[in-house]
């Protein structure tokens, strides 16, 4: 989709659609002009339908040839102008779902801030319509029939400054950066579990950081073997498909001025998660496919980050993995020597996550990382608490898990704290080994939790967000797509841009 600016007169824009969005149905103002420009045929047929500019509310109508545009969409805003990103990001989806159909291929927005709050709206703009452009459709053989949009026109108000139209241009070049790595994860989590092993995940990353210009290692079965990780280790030995644990690197051009943290980000990459022995019900099973949405949302995060070059040193893990029932499956009561030299026994194997994560974990501390954030599908005990649209965030450190906030909600994405209660930490003790991968029937995202904590060297300040409700979504909702959503990608992103 090409996106181009333009200050256009609101009545000679040539578009098949012009979404414009209306505070009020008043003679001045926006509805006023366009009402002017069809002879007032605008105010009479608001009315007929009932269209009061509230918020959500929509008017479609052909325009009969009497603007430059062949459909005009009405979006109502109500009293309440967004204000944060976030609520720009929906309207406009809305905006852009709106006009899809009716064979659109050019669409025009107009955007109506003024000079201070234009730079936020314009990037809603963007973002909205390029987050709901996104589709998943490479195995279906034949095309949907319903047209995709090819150009957008932004349409400014007249009196911006040339100098904002250069901003908002360089704005543009950032945003599509971070689309792509928020789309590049969601194609990942949407590819099938027959593409998308372990294996496959490492070609794509290696594939990838060649591509922007990141380093790229992976270490195989026997490298994890040789450092004793066996804890990853034991959770893919009931596939055929062997595992991967990808390093990515980004490391700053050029002398810094002053020392920076060095920060990691790890994702659970479990490509398939069938539960192992402790087998998941049919039911349970269906979309585990996208138990890799930790990982996607690092890899997609990587390449922006490498392309938006901050001046901070930042490592991507991938800790991929698939879960399956093999002969040689790890078993419960299976005891194993974690990476960090714990023992751990085995009372579920579809507790998974947070093994291949545990000895990733340790791994990146091992790599000098100050700050880590750990993404994970972890628990189902998350949807429970939380439901499907939020994340929920847990941390060592106050201030980094507020400064994680901080950058969820610059970035329109719901994340929402639980507390690592020290009083369920006894649940993780095991009779013959040092801990048991899982806790007691209550609070199971926390136990998850207490126990990635065990993996985190002292000195090492460490966030971890559940994302297994958002990071997948049953239907489309304005910017975020059925099927793997990105989440987290933009979190990231911005996080490491405040750190840098
Ligand atoms: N991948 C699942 C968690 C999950 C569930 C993600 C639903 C997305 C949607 C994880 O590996 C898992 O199976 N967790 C178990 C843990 C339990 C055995 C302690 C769970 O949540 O039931
Ligand atoms: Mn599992
Ligand atoms: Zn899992």
């Amino acid at each position: 989709m090409e996106i181009s600016f333009s200050k256009t007169q609101i009545k000679k824009v040539e578009a098949d659609v012009l979404v414009v969005l209306v505070k009020d149905t008043k003679r001045r103002g926006v509805f006023g002009t366009l009402d002017k420009a069809m002879d007032g045929q605008l105010a009479t047929l608001a009315a007929e339908e009932q269209f009061e500019a509230k918020q959500g509310q929509q008017l479609a109508l052909s325009t009969l040839g009497a603007l430059g545009a062949r459909r005009l969409v009405l979006l109502g805003l109500g009293e309440d102008l967004p204000t944060e990103l976030g609520e720009w990001i929906r309207v406009f989806a809305k905006a852009y779902r709106a006009a899809k159909g009716f064979s659109t291929t050019s669409l025009a927005l107009t955007l109506s801030s003024s000079s201070g709050a234009l730079l936020t709206e314009c990037e809603g703009a963007m973002l909205g319509a390029m987050l709901a452009h996104y589709r998943f459709d490479q195995y279906k053989t034949k095309d949907d029939p319903t047209t995709s949009i090819e150009s957008l026109e932004l349409v400014l108000p007249s009196k911006t400054s040339t100098s904002l139209v250069e901003s908002l241009e360089s704005l543009k070049e950032r945003t599509s950066f971070l689309v792509e790595g928020i789309n590049t994860a969601r194609d990942l989590v949407n590819e099938p579990p027959n593409v998308l092993y372990p294996v496959e995940m490492a070609a794509r990353a290696k594939k990838m950081a060649k591509e922007v210009g990141l380093k790229c290692e992976i270490l195989d079965e026997d490298k994890m073997r040789e450092l004793g990780m066996n804890m990853f280790l034991a959770v893919g030995r009931g596939s055929a498909q062997p595992s991967r644990l990808i390093h990515l690197t980004y490391k700053p051009k050029g002398r810094r001025k002053k020392k920076k943290p060095v920060l990691a980000l790890v994702g659970k990459g479990v490509t398939f998660d069938s539960g192992g022995l402790s087998l998941k019900p049919a039911n349970f099973m269906l979309n585990m496919h996208a138990d890799m949405g930790g990982a996607a949302a690092v890899f997609g995060a990587m390449r922006t980050i490498a392309q938006l070059k901050p001046s901070i040193e930042v490592h991507g893990y991938l800790a991929a993995a698939e879960n399956m029932t093999g002969d040689a499956a790890y078993r419960v009561n299976d005891i194993l020597h974690a990476y960090n030299g714990k023992t751990v026994e085995i009372h579920n194997t579809d507790a998974e996550g947070r093994l291949v994560l545990g000895d990733t974990l340790t791994y990146a501390c091992e790599n000098g990382a100050d700050e880590v954030i750990d993404l994970a599908t972890l628990t189902g005990a998350c949807l429970v608490a939380l439901g499907k649209e939020t994340a929920a965030v847990m941390s060592n450190d106050d201030e980094m898990r507020e400064a994680v906030e901080g950058a969820a909600k610059q970035s329109g994405e719901s994340i929402w704290p639980l507390p690592l209660l020290e009083e369920l930490r006894p649940t993780l003790k095991s009779p013959v080994a040092d801990i048991k991968n899982i806790g007691g029937r209550y609070g199971g995202s926390i136990t998850a939790a207490l126990f990635l904590r065990e993996f985190i060297s002292d000195d090492v300040k460490w966030t971890h967000l559940d994302i297994a409700g958002p990071s997948f979504s049953d239907k489309d909702n304005d910017h975020i797509p059925k099927g793997g959503t990105g989440f987290g990608v933009a979190t990231l992103v911005r996080y490491v841009l405040d750190r840098a």
